[in-house]
């Protein structure tokens, strides 16, 4: 069966979730979303998934904003069974519950839903995991991810996991929390070693970095991805605040996608 996979990946661990799931469906394609923001016609399977991954509990606002108001004004006549698999690392049922909510407000019913544990990217509070442990990750998460691919393929319908408070979260947290995480001006600096390769601004999922010379300068509609911060070859840009973790460059998730 015809499969779409929208994905939304910061530092590369959701696309490769995305990709991988993908060849093992066969005849799926990935399509990232924020090359879709322009609302131009999607071409849908008959099966669609979203993968994507959890920041601050939630799902990133790029992607339940795409949702609601670029996906629900597609034409979804077609779509037989939609599934969403989350990527994260602690905790995932918020976002998981979030994202079934913002599904069902853009008109379709979420038959499957799971989630794939990968290394954490939240370098402010965690740290970056060594090499072994990353690779760790990854072998479990292509079992996971075979698993799934089983599961979608055979139809089946599951449903997401009970979360505490999820209503009450979604609600009141939401967007609280996606506010502060937009304040990227404020979290972000840049170093002399800019080499100005412009490479934040052509991969920032959000579309938040403009150039300004020759530097990269952050706007406020940050989805919290932390791809700037990760993924500059020169390790020019830091946090403002004290973090815990290192960088994370992912190599290994093939994930080299420019957005402008
Ligand atoms: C800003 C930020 C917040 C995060 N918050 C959570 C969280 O609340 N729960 C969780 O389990 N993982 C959290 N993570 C970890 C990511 O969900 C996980 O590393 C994910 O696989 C990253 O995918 P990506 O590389 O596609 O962006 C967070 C990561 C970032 C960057």
């Amino acid at each position: 069966m015809k499969t779409t996979i929208l994905c939304f990946s910061g530092s590369g661990n959701s696309y490769w979730v995305a990709t991988t799931l993908a060849a093992q469906l066969g005849d799926a394609t990935v399509v990232m979303i924020p090359s879709l923001m322009e609302g131009q016609p999607i071409e849908l399977g008959k099966r669609v998934g979203i993968v994507y991954p959890v920041y601050t509990f939630f799902p990133p606002n790029l992607a339940t904003y795409f949702i609601e108001e670029v996906l629900a004004r597609q034409d979804l006549e077609g779509v037989e069974y939609f599934f969403q698999v989350c990527t994260y690392n602690l905790f995932s049922s918020w976002a998981l519950f979030a994202m079934e909510r913002s599904l069902n407000r853009a008109g379709m019913a979420v038959s499957f839903t799971d989630r794939v544990r990968m290394a954490d990217t939240y370098v402010p509070l965690f740290k970056t995991p060594s090499e072994e442990r990353i690779d760790r990750y990854y072998r479990k998460a292509a079992e996971k991810i075979e698993t799934i691919g089983h599961q979608i393929d055979g139809t089946v319908i599951k449903l997401g996991p009970r979360a505490p408070f999820a209503k009450g979260a979604a609600r009141f947290l939401m967007k609280p929390i996606h506010r502060s995480l937009m304040d990227g001006a404020a979290a972000f600096a840049v170093t002399d070693a800019c080499t100005a390769c412009e490479l934040c601004y052509r991969i920032c999922p959000s579309g938040n970095i403009e150039m300004v010379g020759g530097r990269p300068a952050w706007d406020r509609v940050c989805s919290g991805c932390l791809a700037c911060y990760h993924r500059c070859p020169e390790q020019a840009i830091v946090f403002t605040r004290r973090i815990r973790g290192d960088h994370y460059p992912n190599q290994r998730s093939g994930y080299r996608t420019e957005y402008r």
